[in-house]
């Protein structure tokens, strides 16, 4: 579960704490990746986290077992070089088996358990159909293959939006270390799902139900009421 970034379009909220920290309805936000994962039956976990309020993680989760994780792994990313760079630091972690990898602001309805049994190899992406695509990690598909991602096209064409959920298998670290920063300063996931796409390694699923990122105040406030809406019908 990646944590890292400064959380900077959510300022002056991310001036106090980190973003993930950050309530969603009625609970810390990084909670919830935590339960999809545990949901999905992964319950050993490496949370990487970054920047001045890391240990802020440790106070609010500690060792993770009233969550359900049973071993729970913490690393810190020096920098925020991007989301690929984040997850160089799980290689060791990952001890050349697949990872399931979610991104710490992703807030989605759908349990993974079922689409995590059907990997077989390369990587999976999630994609789920967006008004605002431009946003988002675009993906186009050809005969049922992902053909190529752009990272947020100002005119996009396709609504596809690649969620911050993937599942790897360890080649990923070797196509990181081939990675170059992009204009933006930093290591490009989008790049990393491009170079499985190459050499026909990536397979995809759409996402049935809700997706929202929560790292714009408007991302931000729709994941709360999503989530507040679930949480409400499952009382
Ligand atoms: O939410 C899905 C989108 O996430 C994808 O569609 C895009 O392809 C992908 O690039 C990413 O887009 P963003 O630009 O919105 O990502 P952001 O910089 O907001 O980072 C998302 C999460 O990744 C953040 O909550 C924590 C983690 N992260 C990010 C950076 C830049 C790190 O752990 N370390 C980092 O250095």
């Amino acid at each position: 579960i990646l944590c890292g970034g400064l959380g900077k379009r959510l300022f002056p909220l991310t001036k106090v704490t980190n973003k993930h920290l950050l309530p969603i309805y009625d609970r810390p936000m990084v909670f919830i990746p935590i339960m999809k994962m545990v949901e999905a039956g992964i319950k050993e976990i490496m949370l990487v986290t970054g920047g001045q309020y890391a240990g802020d993680f440790l106070r609010i989760i500690g060792n993770g077992k009233f969550l359900g994780i049973k071993k729970l792994h913490y690393t810190y990313q020096e920098g925020e070089k991007g989301i690929a760079d984040a997850l160089s630091l799980a290689e060791d972690f990952a001890d050349n088996k697949p990872l399931l990898v979610i991104l710490g602001d992703n807030i989605f309805e759908d349990s993974l358990l079922n689409y995590i049994n059907t990997y077989k190899d390369g990587a999976m992406l999630f994609l789920k159909e967006v008004k605002d695509a431009n946003r988002f990690g675009v993906a186009f598909i050809k005969d049922k293959k992902i053909t190529k991602i752009v990272e947020k096209p100002r005119t996009p064409e396709t609504n596809l939006a690649v969620t911050g959920i993937y599942i790897y298998d360890s080649q990923v670290f070797d196509f990181i270390k081939k990675l170059s920063p992009s204009e933006r300063g930093e290591l490009e996931i989008t790049d990393v799902n491009n170079m499985y796409i190459n050499i026909n390694k990536m397979s995809y699923r759409i996402l049935k139900g809700w997706w929202t990122d929560a790292g714009t105040i408007s991302s931000y406030n729709k994941a709360i009421k999503l989530f507040k809406q679930k949480v409400q019908n499952e009382e």
